[in-house]
């Protein structure tokens, strides 16, 4: 990304690339030949989630490939959030197999994958203590830990925190506390958090929720900026609402009640028919310019 917040940014961690560098093969992952496509970095195979006797997902197959930028939607309770459990390493499956860089959950320490996703939820953002500093909440993402407690950071670590800040659109905000920041604002500070650790892999669970309009589209071109560039790493957007899709997006999964209605190529799968299905609803589907847009075919 031009602004910095791609992976030919200033490295972040002892090991990150260089600016210009090769693009790192994930640990685990035999080298391709030449002309071979890349091993996927999110591989399901009839993944089952079951909470309470019921299944929150149920026999969901899916492969997400470095270069493909993916936006997942569906209703609420539809089962979005805990496919990113699971694609986090955060959730192992009830039933089937999942494979997040290579490695396959249940044979590997989650705790040294986590650091190689970068990963932006509620439920994390929850977790940020109000008192840490924003520059803080971006550097921990280093040691994949929430909350700052005695470590130190190298000085490019910083630089970068503060480049990915700047990026992102709330540069001279670092040395504020996090509970001060309004919900845009924190928002954009998860996500830089997402990036900071050079991720290979970024999770984005509802980016938008809670901006104004004014936010929305700047952060959707933001994040369309991040997608253009192909040295970015792979990228799985959840969210609600077709219109918060940054162009550039090449793939789309559609979930409801756990199971997936339908999957591929973003301009074959985000159809009117697809949509109202996933969402009961009959709808009217639009795009121009890259953007999507949506609404009730009643109205
Ligand atoms: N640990 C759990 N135990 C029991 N039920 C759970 C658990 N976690 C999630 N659920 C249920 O699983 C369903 C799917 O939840 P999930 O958070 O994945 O949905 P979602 O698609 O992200 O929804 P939203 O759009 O509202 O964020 C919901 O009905 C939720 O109540
Ligand atoms: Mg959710």
């Amino acid at each position: 990304m031009s602004e910095g917040t791609g992976r030919t940014s200033t490295a972040a961690r002892p090991g990150a690339p260089r600016p210009g560098a090769p693009r790192q093969q994930p640990a685990g992952t035999a080298p391709t030949a030449k002309g071979a496509p890349e091993e996927p970095v999110l591989d399901l195979s009839g993944v089952t989630v079951v909470r309470d006797g019921r299944p929150l997902l149920e026999d969901v197959s899916w492969a997400v490939g470095a270069d493909e930028r993916w936006v997942v939607l569906g209703p609420n309770g539809a089962g979005k959030t805990t496919l990113l459990q699971v694609a986090s390493g955060r959730m192992h499956p009830t039933r089937g197999r999942a494979e997040v860089l290579g490695e396959e959950l249940g044979m590997v320490d989650v705790f040294e994958l986590r650091p190689r996703i970068g990963l932006a939820s509620a439920a994390l953002a929850e977790r940020v203590p109000p008192r840490e500093r924003v520059v803080d909440v971006v550097l921990t993402a280093s040691y994949g830990m929430v909350g700052r407690w005695r470590e130190e950071y190298e000085g490019p670590d910083h630089d970068r925190a503060l480049e990915l800040l700047a990026a992102l659109g709330v540069g001279g905000l670092e040395r504020r506390t996090y509970g001060t920041l309004s919900e845009g604002e924190r928002k954009r500070v998860q996500i830089a958090r997402a990036l900071m650790s050079d991720p290979e892999l970024v999770l984005l669970d509802e980016p938008a929720a809670g901006l104004d309009l004014g936010g929305r589209e700047d952060l959707v071109r933001r994040l369309g900026t991040l997608v253009a560039d192909p040295t970015s790493p792979a990228l799985v957007l959840v969210t609600h609402h077709v219109e918060e899709i940054p162009p550039g997006v090449t793939h789309a999964l559609l979930l409801r009640s756990g199971h997936v209605v339908g999957q591929g190529p973003v301009d074959q799968v985000l159809t009117a028919e697809a949509l109202g299905d996933t969402f009961g609803l009959r709808l009217q589907v639009g795009r121009s310019g890259g953007r999507w847009s949506a609404r009730s075919a009643l109205a």
